[in-house]
């Protein structure tokens, strides 16, 4: 949570390319923002409680040849002015990304050592620990290699020292930091899109590994102080991948770039010769257990994933939640794999898992979007999702591509219990998929009928069975946090052992119902929260699709190959929350309390 931007150079203003930068990053926290820039040869700093365009308002016309800026998603401390970055002490002025674990300890030493402290944040220790080791060693970088050694968590740090300021220092630990490389300019950000208008070229920094950056040099150092090369890489994406190319919002243009997303995905992993189905991915049928380790959304992919592992494939999978694994006893060694699934690559939880189960000797696996992020760093292998720069808070596209992938890896093992019929079949039903996709998303004014029906209500309750009830609890999950509508999403048979004591008249359930071998069953609880008043929406496909009067909205979706379903299910519940959402006036990209990359445990 939480973005930086930094900026040193003769080419451009530093307070522009901050401004700009944290726009783009406004999508990892946003309950206050701040700047901190040379201005006659003295530190200003500008910081405001809510979103930067409150900050902008307080600018003139000042221009700067370095700064730093930030983006805050408070943890330490209410999102007010005082608690805001950059924090300034002594001789320092910091912005940071992350949580210092011992910062209560620390705090304490320092007041004793005289430091007085005005906000609650663990920021601000910090700052005053690089001032109170630099005041003793009047140096920046040995300052840095203790102050590493001194502090517990994580932290991505863009420090200005008022004895310095030629020089930006950036310090990474576990939380996204890279560096950017212009002509006669550098920059430091939390995400490529920050600075991607300025320049493509950036360096990634490992954890503990720190960087003294000019306008014209950078200078890496390893945890130890001893200078490492770094080789400059070049961003594949595109500037035009993180505009809204004309939609209102981020979320309803990710949701329609889906089906390119999925075939871009699908056709760099999978060849159309029944021979020889994969490239660009190892066969994974040697281990004996799969472990989905995930949060959120991508759990509910993990999901999918484990109900077609297990099927296609015959091996056993646990989906474990994230920042669940770390406490619970468990039995990995080298016939495990751990898959680790995540969007940004940076989710704290899920890169914590990835470290515990390198320690249990599992094989690692990582299905990631953003290319080089430090959960892709961690794991032995990455699979890379197709789907582009995500910048809606609320996952579309990403959810969609780690679910397609984790059908790929189903196939991938299960490939030989699969007949050649069978295997036909599915490349024919994968080929139509992304004209089937445009239609499904293209049915508007269905989905804005239903989200008529729902976005007064105060309780919404999705159902559905194995791959339906994953499914339901990612529409469920989408749902609450765009609308702020609560909902629940249950298995349809459990219902009845206690949450049907809810369903009265007009209590609204959506139903998700696509595979024919359990459909009577969830039918029939269908009917059962029916005639307790429920006002039903069944979600069908054409395999399902049975006439009958239990339902106030029917969307039949099209019958496709069992492994790529959820890839049509999902569609029209991602739609009628984001429908649901806009006709309640809510705040789409950005919703309340949230943050796009959570990089806190
Ligand atoms: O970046 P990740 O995929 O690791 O993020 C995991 C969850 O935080 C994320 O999927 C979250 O649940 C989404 N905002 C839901 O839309």
């Amino acid at each position: 949570m939480c973005g930086i931007v930094g900026y040193v150079g003769k080419k451009n203003d530093a307070l522009k390319v901050l401004i700009e930068g944290l726009e783009k990053l406004e999508y990892r926290g946003y309950d206050s923002a701040g700047i901190a820039f040379l201005d006659n040869n003295k530190i200003q700093i500008i910081k405001k409680q809510g979103k930067i365009k409150n900050l902008k308002q307080f600018l003139q016309n000042e221009k700067a040849k370095i700064g730093i800026g930030h983006t805050r998603w408070a943890t330490h401390g209410f999102p007010n002015e005082i608690n805001s970055h950059p924090h300034h002490c002594g001789k320092m002025t910091i912005v940071h990304n992350g949580i210092i674990e011992n910062y209560n300890e620390i705090k304490k030493d320092l007041i004793d050592k005289g430091y007085v402290f005005q906000s609650e944040t663990d920021t601000e220790v910090a700052c005053a620990l690089l001032d109170y080791i630099y005041n003793k060693t009047n140096d920046i970088n040995i300052t840095i290699q203790i102050f590493q050694n001194t502090v517990r968590g994580a932290y991505a740090i863009g420090l200005i020292c008022d004895d310095d300021f030629e020089n930006l220092y950036a310090i990474k630990k576990n939380s996204p930091l890279i560096i950017a490389k212009g002509e006669d300019e550098n920059y430091i950000a939390s995400d490529m899109p920050a600075i991607l208008k300025f320049t493509n070229r950036f360096i990634t920094l490992n954890n503990g590994d720190f960087a003294k950056i000019n306008s014209h040099e950078i200078k890496v150092f390893n945890k130890n102080g001893t200078e490492i090369e770094k080789e400059v890489k070049k961003f594949e994406g595109d500037a035009s991948s993180i505009d809204k190319n004309g939609y209102e919002h981020y979320m309803q243009k990710e949701i329609m770039e889906q089906p390119e997303v999925i075939k871009r995905t699908l056709n760099e992993y999978l060849t159309n010769n029944m021979d020889q189905l994969f490239k660009n991915m190892p066969n994974f049928s040697e281990y004996e257990k799969i472990h989905i380790v995930a949060c959120g959304s991508a759990m509910h992919a993990g999901l999918i994933g484990k109900s077609l592992i297990e099927e296609y494939a015959n091996i056993p999978v646990d989906v474990e939640i994230a920042s669940e694994f770390r406490y619970k006893k468990l039995f990995l060694n080298e016939k495990s794999l751990v898959i680790a699934v995540s969007q940004s690559g940076e989710t704290a939880d899920t890169l914590a898992a990835v470290e515990i189960a390198k320690q249990h000797n599992a094989d690692t696996l990582g299905i990631i979007n953003v290319v080089g992020s430090s959960i892709a760093r961690e794991t032995d292998l990455v699979l890379y999702t197709k789907a582009g720069s995500e910048i809606a808070v609320a996952t579309t596209k990403a959810y969609s591509a780690q679910t397609a992938l984790l059908s790929l890896i189903a196939l991938n093992i299960g490939q030989n219990n699969i007949d050649r019929g069978e295997l036909k079949e599915l490349l024919e039903c994968i080929k139509k998929l992304p004209t089937q996709m445009e239609i499904l998303l293209n049915n508007d004014k269905l989905y804005q009928e239903i989200a008529q029906t729902l976005y007064t209500q105060k309780d919404i309750f999705f159902i559905g069975r194995d791959i339906d009830y994953a499914i339901a609890m990612e529409g469920s999950l989408k749902l609450k946090e765009i609308s702020y509508i609560h909902s629940e999403a249950y298995p349809a048979g459990e219902l009845k052992h206690g949450t049907i004591s809810l369903i009265e008249e007009g209590t609204p359930v959506i139903a998700v119902v696509t595979n024919k071998e359990i459909a009577e069953k969830t039918i029939s609880n269908i009917k059962e929260v029916r005639s307790r008043g429920a006002d039903v929406t069944l979600l069908t496909n054409t395999n399902c699709d049975v006439e009958s009067d239990f339902y106030h909205h029917k969307i039949v979706i099209p019958t496709t190959h069992k492994l790529i379903q959820p890839l049509l299910t999902i569609l029209p519940l991602q739609k009628i929350s984001y429908e649901v959402a806009k006709l309640r006036g809510a705040n789409i990209d950005q919703p309340k309390n949230l943050a796009k990359s959570v990089t806190v445990e």
